[in-house]
């Protein structure tokens, strides 16, 4: 059960007013707010234990680099990862893709093929771009249909033994579909396929077992579960991590380096080059903790009542048109509502205090799609409350009678 008053006296930033309202925070799938908790991990760092980590002898260093590498553990087990090694510190899942994607440069050739959905955001799909331009390999896109699915058929039909990488993400972030990810990565591994899976979105709304998903890579962000930004994790699977080139040099990253020859460290650190954002991997543990003290379980429950009590009652304004009507969904809902752009809507909507986000969503080729300059985006977290659905429903309806 959700305590939700509870867990709202948690977050500082949501106890504040915005243009005179207290503030509705409805841009969760762009970042969470953060607990205390969370936050104080952050000061207790720089407060406490300010030093290098991996690198000292000294008390500090070593205080630091046990809570970092604590985080990795609590990853690990948040995912179920089998190996501590197979989970890499990464800024977020931009970085995430970009490092997978920049090895794959190395392994793909003319004639292969990359595949990724008709729903992913611009970080899954402009580095399989760069990927396949310098190798010559060619990216293809599954198909997605009216209601936000994807067409498993044609995602069937595409696989062959010229593709070697599939890369989806769990849920969307633009239209909060969930997409069955366990069926596709069994189908790409049948031809020989590498998956990775974008778990941006799906990181704060679903538990995540990698093992029992069998993706060879999966990604989430810290800033989307409650943590630090510019933190965040792969998981890859050892041998794919052995067999991927490091996406940067420099410190950390090496066993031995002269000017003759460099030899890489052992993973994980073979991808962790340079001083990293240690306050933010010893507090995205924190955040995991926090979720995990809270259960995904009931947090995947109320936030599902929400999005239902939400879509509820946004079907009741007149000219609503919800982008992304997919049965299985989770945290997002899209929308716009007659001819107004969502950019007005957003800007009506702050000036009464609710945040939500409006436009592509960095998804334009899903805006093409439904043609349609962008949509408005009220995301969830579990500090929502019907009565901030409420305000939404009323800030959507004043301002279609203002822009009307
Ligand atoms: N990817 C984030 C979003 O969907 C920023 O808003």
């Amino acid at each position: 059960m959700i305590d939700v008053n509870d867990i709202r006296h948690q977050f500082p930033t949501l106890h504040q007013e915005v243009n005179g309202h207290p503030l509705v925070y409805l841009d969760n799938g762009a970042t969470t707010h953060k607990p205390q908790v969370v936050i104080d991990a952050i000061s207790h760092y720089y407060e406490k234990l300010n030093s290098n980590i991996h690198r000292g002898v000294h008390f500090l260093s070593q205080q630091a680099t046990d809570a970092y590498e604590a985080s990795r553990e609590t990853i690990r087990q948040h995912l179920n990862a089998q190996h501590l090694h197979e989970i890499i510190f990464t800024k977020g899942n931009t970085e995430a893709i970009n490092l997978v994607a920049n090895g794959f440069r190395q392994i793909l050739q003319e004639g292969d093929e990359v595949l990724v959905s008709a729903m992913e955001h611009h970080s899954n799909i402009v580095p399989w771009q760069m990927a396949c331009q310098s190798s010559s390999a060619t990216l293809k896109v599954i198909p997605m249909d009216e209601m936000g699915v994807l067409d498993m058929d044609s995602y069937k039909n595409l696989l062959s033994d010229k593709t070697k990488v599939v890369a989806v993400n769990h849920i969307s972030n633009a239209l909060g579909t969930i997409n069955p990810v366990k069926q596709m990565i069994q189908w790409a591994h049948e031809v020989g396929a590498a998956v990775l899976i974008d778990g941006a979105q799906a990181g704060p709304h679903c538990s995540i077992d990698v093992q029992d998903l069998d993706a060879d890579f999966y990604c989430i962000s810290g800033h989307k579960v409650y943590g630090p930004t510019g933190i965040g994790a792969l998981y890859g699977k050892e041998e794919w991590l052995k067999k991927l080139p490091p996406y940067q040099g420099g410190g950390e990253m090496i066993a031995t380096v002269s000017f003759d020859k460099t030899t890489y460290a052992d993973l994980p650190h073979k991808f962790e080059a340079g001083t990293p954002n240690i306050a933010g991997g010893i507090a995205l543990k924190t955040a995991i903790d926090w979720i995990n003290q809270i259960g995904l379980d009931n947090i995947v429950s109320y936030e599902k009542e929400l999005v239902d009590y939400a879509t509820e009652e946004l079907s009741k304004i007149e000219g609503i048109r919800f982008i992304g009507q997919a049965q299985e969904k989770a945290g997002v809902i899209s929308f716009i509502v007659g001819d107004i752009h969502p950019y007005d809507m957003g800007m009506i909507l702050d000036k009464l205090g609710v945040a939500v986000r409006t436009g592509h969503h960095c998804a334009q080729p899903v805006m093409d799609q439904f043609c349609i300059p962008g949509t408005v985006r009220a995301s969830f977290a579990v500090y929502n409350t019907k009565e901030d659905v409420n305000r939404l429903v009323e800030g959507v309806i004043k301002a279609q009678t203002m822009l009307s």
